[in-house]
Formats: C-alpha cells, sequence, structure tokens
C-alpha cells in the first residue's frame, strides 16, 4: 500500500492534482486500495485534453452537411417486404443475430432512483421497462424458436441492481444463460478548473463516458468475442427507454443485407424544428447524425419543396450493426463531448457542496459519431405510432404518461 500511496502521490503532483489525497486518512482500507487504483489508472493526459476541450465551442460547421437517403417501410412495395423478411428470418432462425440494449443510465431525468430499466411506466401490469424490453425477446423466441443472446450494457453505477432485478424477477421468463451483463466505461468529472472532483467518501468522482464506448466495453469485456462463438453476424444495440423498441426485426435486416451494407438505423419523421431529437444526416460524404444541442435555427428549420424539414429523419437510436465491423469501430477513438452538469463533491475544506446549478463537467461519446467510419448505411423511416415511444422526462412530453399512452394504444390495451 505504501508503494502504491507514493507513486499515486508522485502521479498527482506530476498533474497538479494533489488535492486528490487530501482525505485519504479518513478512508476505510477498501476505499484507500480504491481510490489509490483509480489515481494509478486514471489517465491524466487524456484528462488535460478534455479540460482543453471545456474551453472550445463544438462546431461541425466546417463539413458539409446534406439529408440522407432512406426507405420508408411503409410505401415498401409487397415483394421488397417479403425478400426482406425472408433474409432477416433466415438469419434470426439460424442464430446469427443478438441483440444490445444500453443501459448504463439512472432514471433521474424521470425522477427515478435506480436504473432506467428498472422504472414502472404505470401500465397496469406494473411492468418495469426492462420487463416490457424481454416481452419482445420472448415474443421472438416464441415465432422463431431461437434463444437470442441478449446483452444489457449497465454502468458501474447500476450494474449490481441491474443484475439483481432481473435475479429477483426470475429474468422475466427469458433463458438465464442468454441474458449476460457488461458495464461501461468512465471517467473522471472536472471542475472549471480542470480539478478532479472526489465523491462524498473521498474517491475520485467519475461518470459513465457516454453510450460511445459501448464497442470498446464489448470488446474489453469479450462480448465480442462471445458473440462469435455463438455464431453472431449482426447485432442490434439499442437504447433502454423506448418501450416500442423493435429489438428483432427482420426487415431491418433483410434491407441492410440486401443493400451490402454493414451498418443501418431505423428513424422516425422529426415532429418539429423543436423536437429534442439527432437527425441522420451526411457529414463529408458518411453517414452521422447532428445531435439536438448542436444543430444551429436554420437548419432544422429548412423545408424542402414538399414542405417536409430538410433534416428531418430523427435518430431513435436503434441501429444494426455487422459484428465485422464492431472490432474496427471498437478501434477507433470517437471524438468527446462535453456536458455541464450538477455534481456533488467535497471541496479542498471538506465540505461537502451540492449544487443548485451545474458546477461539474462530464465527457462522453456518442454511439452514432462511429458511423462516420462506415462508408454507407441504411436507414429505415418507420413509423412513429409503431416504433417510438421515449421515456426521458418526468412529466410532458416523452414522459412515461406519453409513453404508456403509445402503448397502450399500440397492443390495443384499452
Ligand atoms: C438520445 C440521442 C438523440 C436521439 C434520442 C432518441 C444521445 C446523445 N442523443 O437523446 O440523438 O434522437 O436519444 O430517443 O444519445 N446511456 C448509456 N450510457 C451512457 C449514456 C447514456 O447507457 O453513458 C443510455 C441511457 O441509459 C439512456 C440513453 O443512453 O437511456 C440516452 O442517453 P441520453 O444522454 O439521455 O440522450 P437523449 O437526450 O435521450
Amino acid at each position: 500500500m505504501e508503494e502504491k500511496y507514493l507513486a499515486a502521490k508522485q502521479k498527482l503532483e506530476r498533474y497538479h492534482q494533489e488535492h486528490l489525497l487530501n482525505y485519504f486518512d479518513k478512508l476505510s482500507e477498501e476505499e484507500k486500495i480504491e481510490l489509490l487504483d483509480d489515481i494509478l489508472t486514471i489517465d491524466f493526459n487524456q484528462m488535460e485534453e478534455l479540460y482543453e476541450l471545456t474551453k472550445k465551442e463544438e462546431s461541425f460547421k466546417n463539413s458539409k452537411i446534406e439529408p440522407i437517403a432512406y426507405v420508408e417501410k411503409a410505401k415498401l412495395s409487397k415483394e421488397e417486404r417479403q425478400k426482406y423478411t425472408q433474409i432477416g428470418e433466415d438469419i434470426i432462425r439460424a442464430g446469427k443475430y443478438a441483440v444490445v440494449t444500453m443501459a448504463g443510465g439512472q432514471g433521474t431525468r424521470l425522477g427515478h432512483d435506480g436504473p432506467k430499466g428498472t422504472f414502472d411506466i404505470g401500465l397496469k401490469s406494473h411492468k418495469s421497462i426492462f420487463e416490457i424490453l424481454c416481452d419482445k425477446m420472448k415474443e421472438a423466441r416464441d415465432t422463431y424458436h431461437v434463444d437470442i443472446p441478449w446483452y444489457i450494457m449497465t454502468s458501474e453505477e447500476n450494474n449490481e441492481d441491474t443484475i439483481h432485478f432481473f435475479e429477483d424477477h426470475q429474468y422475466f421468463g427469458y433463458p438465464k444463460e442468454c441474458v449476460s451483463f457488461f458495464v461501461q466505461g468512465k471517467l473522471p468529472m472536472i471542475d472549471p478548473e480542470g480539478k478532479v472532483l472526489l465523491t462524498e467518501k473521498g474517491t475520485v468522482k467519475q461518470a459513465a463516458d457516454g453510450h460511445g464506448g459501448v464497442f470498446e466495453s464489448m470488446r474489453r469485456n469479450g462480448i465480442i468475442y462471445d458473440m462469435l462463438s455463438r455464431g453472431v453476424e449482426w447485432t442490434f444495440i439499442g437504447l433502454v427507454d423506448n418501450v416500442l423498441a423493435k429489438l428483432v426485426d427482420p426487415i431491418l435486416i433483410g434491407l441492410t443485407i440486401d443493400r451490402k451494407v454493414l451498418a443501418s438505423g431505423t428513424s422516425i419523421v422529426k415532429r418539429d424544428p423543436t423536437e429534442r431529437v439527432g437527425v441522420y444526416c451526411k457529414r463529408d460524404g458518411k453517414p452521422g447524425v447532428v445531435e439536438y444541442t448542436e444543430i444551429t435555427k436554420e437548419m432544422s428549420e429548412a423545408r424542402d419543396e414538399n414542405g417536409e424539414l430538410y433534416f428531418g429523419e430523427a435518430n431513435m437510436l436503434c441501429n444494426l450493426f455487422s459484428i465485422k465491423v464492431l472490432d474496427d469501430i471498437a478501434n477507433n477513438k470517437l471524438p468527446y463531448h462535453k456536458a455541464f452538469k450538477k455534481a456533488k463533491y467535497i471541496d479542498s475544506k471538506g465540505n461537502l457542496i451540492v449544487p443548485e446549478k451545474p458546477n461539474a463537467y462530464k465527457f462522453e461519446t456518442f454511439l452514432f459519431d462511429a458511423f462516420e467510419s462506415l462508408d454507407d448505411m441504411a436507414i429505415l423511416r418507420v413509423k412513429r405510432e409503431e416504433e417510438f415511444a421515449p421515456v426521458k422526462n418526468a412529466e410532458g412530453s416523452d414522459s412515461p404518461e406519453t409513453a404508456r399512452k403509445l402503448y397502450e394504444d399500440y397492443y390495443h390495451l384499452n
């Protein structure tokens, strides 16, 4: 321990982060080891680069942004529909398909204390989001007579709670051996002066590093290897918070394979210029997404000759990838995006600070930034009322109330 302490101290001195050892003596033995391990593994050069990022405006203005081509599911001819369905069903039945659900987030915006997937949206059945998603896996199992592997990405913050939830509910009747959990990466949070924050316990304050880390976490945790050993060729990666997400859609698989591309995604028509969704685009000729936080007013309001939004294909974060590209993507460094958040911490005098306004930066990579390493991808425009019922906010739009209504209407539960 003493050696480790000295190594940690030296490292901190080099990066002017000595305050991280201020409360060392007050920690339990276990916490001391955790803190020293954290300090010794944190890449402080990277933290310095990320600090520089906090001083810059994020901008895509030097890129050429154009709308992306899409195929509309409702307008497929009978022959196309049959062809895609056939191709997709063959893949699923042959056990070449897997599903990944990204559930690293907490239900904070919903006012829920726990993993977002454990939230009850208020259906009469009181099913949690996880159970609603599991129903779709069970439905596919019954239809195709195959156990589709289901991988759930958690974060360090919610991994244990998530696993307990599945255990307590007997995996909602899905075969336990087909469900795996893996933990996504994390990064320290820093204050506006670039100092790494300490938690209430006196350990390093870290936050999930964004869903762009899914590829690297899959590789690090042996998930890509597990998929390969099970013979998986296509992987669907989706968000936990859409209760109408089609986790197993043969048409999406068939279209992707027929188009000879290695990735695809579904889109819905953006409701209006202010809707908080990213939009698919071509960025310097490569597929991409312009996020709602970065789109300009002019771009979001532009319309084509039919009056449709020029950038109107909303990103649902429902994507399909060929296993062939997962490893390559995991090798790519994705750009970090900063977010200024409220974060409790211990100050230099040992006081617990509970901020009322944002005080700290967290850094995330986004899954869709990985699209730019692909030459092309297929976009399947689907109907909002059939496939998109997000649960994001406690009230108003994209809330449990709106998601519940969409879900009940779709399944004719009233
Ligand atoms: C997201 C998309 C947006 C899209 C919309 C559709 C981003 C940055 N933007 O917006 O383009 O139109 O969904 O609903 O994602 N998550 C993790 N680990 C993390 C961060 C997030 O698993 O480190 C999961 C969370 O569980 C959450 C989801 O990703 O369910 C969405 O993340 P969030 O940052 O809330 O993005 P949105 O504002 O919902």
